[in-house]
């Protein structure tokens, strides 16, 4: 497996695959890599002869200087899982290879989007997103990149924003993985507790109750009841929502289309996300 540190080191390997036709496959991680992660790279691996997966805490995406002062690295044992899993190259640059000193932060025009859920709550957040994806597919170029729908509005945000800026990469969004009792695996479980590890996976269940309820009772009665439940074992919850899966607009009820139940929560000071999909009725 092949480690690049610069933009420049990378681009000299994207003319040589280039010149051979080999199209590249891309998973942009930020390490302290989970099977979630390394299902991303297995599934490139499928369409891809080469997969390239990045590894850079993009300090512009944190809204809260704790939050990633205490993300977890773990550089080597990530090279070991992607080494196994067959990745091909991994792209670890610094900060100033990603943001050089002349680097101006674009605004993207995302709208509506920004404005909810994980927007609402993480002001600025899907900007340095934008930002960090933006540059990478300047640097790595590739043919698909692959994108984990446990970040489900991170999936439309990067959409948006490779939609606008007509980027030729194809998106590709794989499911969920899961430990055994439901929790979505996430870098931030590492700082769980015991206790609050065994407490983690109600917000999984706490979406099933919703999906489970959503053809037989008013969608607020039922959120309102899981929120307290969650609220009752400790959990701080930022939102419980059921949403069009199109355009993330609220619903208040479910009628039949594609639509999606999200979560954010905090266990004191971690906070944990999770999403599931419901499909929509033939019309
Ligand atoms: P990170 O949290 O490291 O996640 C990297 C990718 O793995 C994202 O596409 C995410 O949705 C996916 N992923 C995380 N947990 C998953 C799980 N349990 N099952 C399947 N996929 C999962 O998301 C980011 O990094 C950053 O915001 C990034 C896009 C790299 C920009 O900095």
């Amino acid at each position: 497996m092949k480690i690049f540190k610069t933009a420049e080191a990378l681009h000299n390997e994207w003319l040589k695959l280039r010149k051979r036709h080999i199209s590249i496959g891309f998973v942009p991680t930020m390490g302290a890599l989970h099977d979630g992660h390394i299902a991303l790279v297995q599934e490139a691996k499928l369409h891809n002869p080469f997969v390239i997966t990045s590894i850079f805490v993009n300090p512009t995406q944190f809204n809260n200087a704790q939050d990633f002062k205490l993300y977890p690295i773990s550089v080597e044992d990530d090279l070991n899982h992607l080494e196994d899993a067959g990745c091909d190259a991994v792209f670890l640059p610094s900060v100033d290879e990603i943001y050089p000193p002349d680097f101006k932060a674009p605004i993207y025009p995302l709208g509506y989007l920004e404005t909810v859920l994980e927007g609402a709550y993480r002001p600025g957040h899907f900007q340095g997103v934008c930002q960090v994806v933006d540059r990478l597919l300047q640097i790595v170029q590739p043919d698909e990149m692959l994108l984990g729908r446990k970040d489900f509005q991170q999936c439309k945000v990067i959409e948006k924003m490779v939609e606008l800026k007509n980027y030729p990469t194809r998106l590709t969004l794989v499911d969920t993985l899961r430990e055994t009792d439901g929790l979505a695996m996430s870098s931030r479980n590492r700082r769980l507790t015991t206790d609050q590890r065994q407490r983690a996976p109600l917000i999984y269940k706490a979406l099933l109750s919703v999906k489970n309820k959503l053809h037989t009772k008013d969608v607020n009665t039922i959120i309102i009841n899981e929120i307290r439940n969650l609220e009752e074992s400790g959990f701080k919850v930022d939102y419980l929502q059921l949403a069009n899966a199109f355009n993330l607009e609220p619903l208040q009820q479910w009628n039949g289309e594609n639509a999606v139940i999200l979560v954010a929560a905090y266990l004191d000071n971690i906070r944990l996300i999770d999403n599931i999909e419901i499909e929509g009725k033939p019309s």
